[in-house]
């Protein structure tokens, strides 16, 4: 498939794979650190990013800049996707078709970053990845599921950081579900080192 982030951003960039390529004025595959512990994936870019190229750049992406700092995390060192890598138009919800036809590019994104904590940003991430949970239910709670290469992978599902801007009261729920994400992430990291000792 792809040997590096590179050279998947870049056949990002010629896709044509659903129409959501008629639309574009740029893809945008996703930044961030190849060694990143930590991929976030929201649901698609909205009218900011696809000027840009780059995720979470608008108001919500303000927004997950404080979310990140209140999980101590740096956006350099972390990895941001989304489900869909164009603009849905008028920021519709991504179709289920068009999230498969993107769905390649993702699974090489957590192929080659072999991430050790997956967060989840919304109801389309979550559904991909986590299918059949209620984010209401399931958001703030690490979860153990079959990862892409067959063996677990540890996600963490949250509210998408755009409620917040239309609803102030999941704004708290957020901010509390970032702050978990450290010891969440020592944890795996704990178990890991365990696991391999043991062998
Ligand atoms: N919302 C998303 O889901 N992704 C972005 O990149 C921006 C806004």
């Amino acid at each position: 498939m792809f040997k590096t982030l590179k050279e998947l951003e870049e056949a990002c960039k010629k896709c044509t794979n659903c129409d959501l390529c008629k639309g574009r004025t740029n893809t945008v595959p996703g930044e961030g650190s190849a060694k990143a512990e930590i991929m976030f994936i929201g649901e698609g870019p909205g009218k900011d990013e696809d000027i840009q190229g780059k995720p979470f750049v608008g108001a919500a992406g303000k927004f997950l800049n404080q979310l990140l700092e209140t999980a101590c995390l740096k956006r350099e060192d972390v990895y941001i996707a989304n489900v869909v890598k164009c603009r849905p138009p008028n920021n519709r919800d991504p179709l289920p078709e068009e999230i498969e036809a993107c769905w390649p590019y993702l699974e090489a994104q957590i192929e080659l970053i072999k991430p050790e904590l997956i967060v989840t940003l919304g109801r389309h991430s979550m559904g991909r990845l986590l299918p059949g949970l209620k984010i209401s239910e399931a958001h703030g709670k690490a979860k153990r599921y079959k990862g892409i290469d067959g063996g677990k992978q540890v996600y963490y599902p949250m509210y998408h950081p755009a409620v917040a801007l239309y609803n102030g009261s999941y704004r708290e729920i957020l901010i509390e579900d970032a702050r978990r994400i450290p010891k969440l992430l020592e944890k795996i990291k704990k178990e890991k080192l365990n696991e391999r000792n043991a062998k």
